[in-house]
């Protein structure tokens, strides 16, 4: 079998050594003779693993004892109301930024449980930038933003200092990149992109910030819940968590989060290199936002756009197709993305040129 190169943006690219162990634990689950999907996820062995992801996830991200890391399941959607419902009274303010349709759901179930503040939008150009110079509100009881924008190709370089609680969807970056988590009060990320496979949500939440609504909560959409049951009130998603921390041991056997962020910013630049440098190609996201993650851009005469994705498929790239709001191409370079596919990319994107242009690069 010709090796694939996989840009998909979600459920994306994951570390082979991840999957190889995953196969092995459905196999023979830590020495049970068992497979890790048909034993108890309170016995000791899948108590390890839980406590052992948790561990892990605090020391790629250095999260102090004073936050929760957790192991949730509904994805990150889920995260757009269980933040309002446990952190907004009815009555209350919190702060928004508008950065794609990701944000704008998020918006839209906030709004179901207190005012929404939209701090700033980048609506007005297809989200293809991060609003600049918006001021914090004080008085908001949190402000939500999302790292990086999956469709559209933008992202954060820096996050605010706030006065506010800062509440971050990191879903499509978590992991790529060194953070101060003291900027953050709560982080929340689907795992299907950098973390894992569908089906498990990481949050990580300071303790301080729950027990102040007034309202009743469910269970289910409680965090202090699944902090009291340590994400295992119910059946966690045991396989997803078990690739997760497969996942995230690779990660801190690379170099931890500054190797990730060295090996994606050496990625984002040959491709983004080729993007300008070629003829045929130009990106879609503002230059200063561009992500590191997923790589946005169009062919400049659109018309030519199904014969190159034909070209891409016969060279073995998959996943290219941009989201249908942008068009183009998207290629989601995350983690676990070897540089060589990105080279295999930019390999295609000057032979595709050559061929109409009979420019060689
Ligand atoms: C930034 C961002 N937030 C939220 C989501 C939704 O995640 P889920 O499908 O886990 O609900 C996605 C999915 O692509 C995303 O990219």
């Amino acid at each position: 079998m010709p090796k694939v190169h996989n840009f998909s943006a979600g459920p994306g690219i994951l570390p082979q050594e991840a999957i190889d162990q995953s196969i092995a634990a459905l196999q023979n689950f830590s020495g049970t003779n068992l497979s890790l999907i048909e034993v108890s996820h309170r016995g000791k062995e899948f108590e390890a693993i839980m406590e052992e992801a948790r561990n892990t996830v605090r020391e790629l991200f250095n999260v102090p004892e004073s936050y929760s890391v957790l192991f949730l399941q509904g994805g990150a959607s889920m995260q757009f109301c269980m933040v309002p419902y446990n952190l907004l009274d009815e009555g209350e303010t919190a702060a928004y930024v508008n950065t794609g349709v990701w944000a704008k759901k998020a918006i839209k179930e906030a709004k179901l449980f207190g005012n929404i503040e939209i701090l700033a939008s980048s609506e007005d150009k297809n989200f293809s930038y991060i609003p600049k110079g918006w001021n914090i509100p004080s008085n908001a009881k949190y402000l939500h933003i999302t790292s990086n924008n999956t469709i559209y190709g933008t992202q954060y370089q820096e996050f605010p200092d706030s006065p506010i609680p800062v509440v971050c969807d990191m879903s499509s970056d978590i992991f790529s990149r060194p953070i101060d988590i003291n900027k953050f009060d709560m982080i929340y990320a689907g795992a299907q992109k950098n973390m894992g496979p569908a089906g498990v949500t990481l949050v990580i939440i300071k303790n301080e910030l729950l027990g102040k609504v007034k309202r009743s909560i469910p269970s289910m959409l409680n965090y202090q819940t699944h902090i009291d049951g340590e994400s295992m009130y119910n059946t966690p998603p045991v396989f997803p968590i078990y690739v997760s921390l497969q996942t995230l041991k690779w990660v801190k056997s690379m170099g931890g989060c500054v190797a990730m962020e060295k090996r994606n910013s050496e990625k984002a630049a040959l491709l983004y290199g080729e993007i300008d440098r070629n003829s045929m190609f130009q990106g879609t996201a503002a230059t200063e936002d561009r992500s590191k993650m997923n790589v946005t851009f169009v062919l400049k005469d659109d018309s030519l756009t199904d014969e190159f994705m034909a070209l891409c498929k016969s060279n073995n790239l998959s996943g290219l197709k941009g989201h249908r709001s942008v068009g183009g191409f998207r290629a989601s370079i995350y983690n676990a993305l070897p540089k060589e596919s990105v080279q295999a990319l930019v390999d295609t994107m000057q032979q595709f040129e050559k061929s109409k242009t009979g420019v060689n690069a």
